[in-house]
């Protein structure tokens, strides 16, 4: 049975994910930030193959905690789904620094972070996976105002993933990063174009089927190649 590792999983696409490879028969370690509120999560538990761990992704001593609770066992995929918009006031008059760098933390070092620090766990699978929830609005082709954070913050850890890819090739080690689509969550809101149920759907088929041909390329929740 394949493990699966999904960061941010308690809201979201990161929930949904989590629903959606439970439902296919695989054991997910799904991790958030305050188990102790995550009720839609822990409602899950009714699969008995879901184990919740506490994990703030931008914390080194968190990120340890977990690498030490799953010491020698094999990680078939992981998700790092864990985002965050970077602030309200990104625009070119104002601008949050502070929120900016957050994002960075949260959007592109901590993905490098948990690749490189499960990376062990990762070359004990078959098929090893290692997904990030990036963005379009990363895309350095696509030309849209606004969002100096997020954008960046997604078009640096696209970077991070086609770098990691060539680094892990020699680990067999499938390393890409996805676009889920706009979605309506929380940070996606109650207009965007799709349902968290359609995106996690497209992801799960996407993901379930990656080999290394996809490594090193930016996917698209519906399996297009997506330009960098
Ligand atoms: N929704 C969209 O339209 C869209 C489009 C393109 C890309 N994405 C990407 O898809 C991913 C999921 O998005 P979403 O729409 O599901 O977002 P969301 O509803 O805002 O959920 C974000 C999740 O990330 C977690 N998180 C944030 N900062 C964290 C940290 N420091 N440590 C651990 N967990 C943290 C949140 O936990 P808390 O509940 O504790 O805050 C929450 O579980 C993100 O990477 C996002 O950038 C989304």
């Amino acid at each position: 049975m394949e493990n699966i590792l999904i960061t941010g999983a308690n809201r979201g696409i990161g929930l949904e994910l989590t629903r959606r490879f439970l439902d296919a028969g695989k054991r997910v370690i799904a991790t958030c930030r305050q188990p102790d509120n995550a009720n839609d999560l822990t409602r899950l538990a009714e699969h008995c193959q879901l184990t919740v761990f506490q994990l703030e992704v931008t914390d080194p001593e968190s990120v340890s905690r977990l690498c030490a609770e799953l010491e020698g066992e094999t990680l078939d995929v992981l998700i790092n789904n864990a985002g965050i918009m970077g602030g309200d006031r990104q625009s070119i008059d104002n601008m949050d620094y502070s929120a900016w760098i957050e994002a960075f933390e949260v959007n592109t070092l901590a993905p490098f972070r948990l690749i490189t620090s499960l990376r062990a766990n990762l070359r004990l699978a078959g098929n090893p996976r290692a997904i990030t929830l990036s963005s379009q609005m990363g895309s350095l082709n696509r030309k849209s105002k606004g969002s100096h954070a997020y954008r960046s913050s997604k078009a640096a850890v696209n970077k991070v993933m086609q770098v990691l890819s060539m680094e892990l090739e020699a680990d067999g080690i499938v390393t890409c990063p996805v676009h889920p689509g706009w979605v309506r969550t929380d940070m996606g809101g109650s207009s965007a174009d799709i349902s968290v149920e359609d995106s996690a759907e497209g992801l799960f088929k996407l993901i379930d089927n990656m080999t290394m041909e996809h490594s090193g390329r930016f996917w698209t929740w519906e399996g297009k190649e997506h330009p960098w």
